[in-house]
């Protein structure tokens, strides 16, 4: 691929074309695998501060684009600044990861949109100065959390590993929740466009927790809010590049995922087989993933042929390589740079 025209074969991609080698980023790229990463850490103190600091989180954006040269940049921010928007405390502790104050009545947070606008504003900032010191030949990716990943995280004060908190009062309260994924939604898709009006050319919708739920659940706390999402960003930009994650959705919860929210590409799970996606999906949207985090951090043969895997069960379809989750802070830094330039030899 042409140096000069990355960013164009990039969206080229997500309206479903064909491109070898196939362009890279890594979710979770910026953070705390990078010595340059921790260094503005230790001197700043507090992971929410760096987030909200247009200038801080501009270069933390940049540091994996100068170190490796990925194609695409992810804005360096965090699913939880919309529950913040919406008016429930958040910190994050070292070692536990994020906390939220317990959430009170949902109709009492905030709803006005130009509240969250002046409560993000810095994270619209970091997109507008990112996008004018980013080389236009790389994508500017924005992102939000998605409406059920960001139910679960507010209803639970943190992240849990089977959402029981969260599905129970789903369970007990199912008009109330639905009002509940109603406000997300609306929070979310708002988010996005302000995203998209501040510099990002692609956004992607973080699913974290989609994994796990039944039928019914799955298509209405995953499929139905987030296709109202892409229905209200597209009517806002008719041509925006939506990438929906919902990670460790089954192969038929993927099949119903693309067919029915309009997505323009699909993040697809470590444990997902790629060739599958690629045979079953491939045709209707661009697939990205799925290369093992860990593989990344045992480099070596192991990394070397976990990549070919991945070239090879994606060859011939519309594909962005990405991992299956995201980098791990174990990740040596040479590893990274292997990936990529093992990814750019691909020929085929
Ligand atoms: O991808 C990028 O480089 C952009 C930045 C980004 C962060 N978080 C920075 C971050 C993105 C896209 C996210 C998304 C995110 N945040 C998700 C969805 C993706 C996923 O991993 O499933 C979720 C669930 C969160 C919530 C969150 N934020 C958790 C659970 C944690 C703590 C545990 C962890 O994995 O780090 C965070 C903190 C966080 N978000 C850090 C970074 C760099 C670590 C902060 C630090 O301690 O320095």
């Amino acid at each position: 691929m042409k140096e000069k025209t990355i960013a164009v074969a990039f969206k080229g991609i997500l309206r479903g074309q064909v491109t070898r080698p196939p362009p890279v980023w890594l979710m979770r790229q910026a953070g705390r695998y990078l010595p340059e990463y921790q260094k503005i850490r230790k001197r700043v103190g507090s992971f929410w501060t760096m987030c909200m600091s247009p200038d801080l989180a501009q270069e933390i954006t940049l540091q994996p684009i100068e170190r490796f040269d990925f194609d695409a940049a992810i804005i360096f921010s965090d699913i939880l600044v919309v529950p913040y928007a919406l008016g429930q405390k958040v910190r994050f502790e070292d070692g536990i990861g994020p906390i939220l104050d317990v959430l009170g009545d949902v109709f009492a947070l905030i709803q006005d949109r130009n509240i969250w606008a002046e409560k993000l504003a810095p994270v619209y900032q970091a997109l507008t100065a990112t996008r004018t010191s980013l080389s236009s030949k790389k994508i500017l990716i924005g992102f939000a959390g998605a409406p059920w990943t960001l139910a679960a995280y507010m209803i639970e004060g943190r992240g849990t590993p089977d959402q029981k908190k969260a599905k129970l009062h789903a369970y007990q309260e199912p008009k109330k929740f639905l009002d509940f994924l109603e406000i997300l939604s609306d929070a979310v898709a708002t988010h996005l466009i302000r995203q998209i009006d501040a510099g990002a050319d692609v956004v992607q919708i973080f699913d974290s927790w989609a994994g796990g739920l039944n039928e019914r659940n799955f298509s209405d706390w995953v499929i139905a809010p987030t296709k109202k999402i892409v229905i209200s960003v597209r009517a806002h930009k008719p041509d925006a590049y939506i990438i929906g994650f919902p990670r460790a959705a089954t192969q038929t919860g993927y099949e119903r995922y693309i067919a029915e929210t309009g997505v323009s590409a699909v993040g697809i799970d470590t444990a997902t087989p790629l060739s599958w996606a690629a045979k079953a999906l491939g045709g209707q949207v661009a697939i990205q993933g799925n290369l093992d985090p860990l593989a990344l951090v045992a480099g070596g043969d192991t990394l070397s042929c976990a990549i070919d895997d991945v070239l090879q069960a994606s060859e011939g379809v519309p594909f962005i390589f990405n991992l299956g989750h995201g980098v791990l802070p174990e990740t040596p830094v040479d590893h990274v740079a292997q990936l990529v330039a093992q990814v750019r030899r691909a020929v085929k």
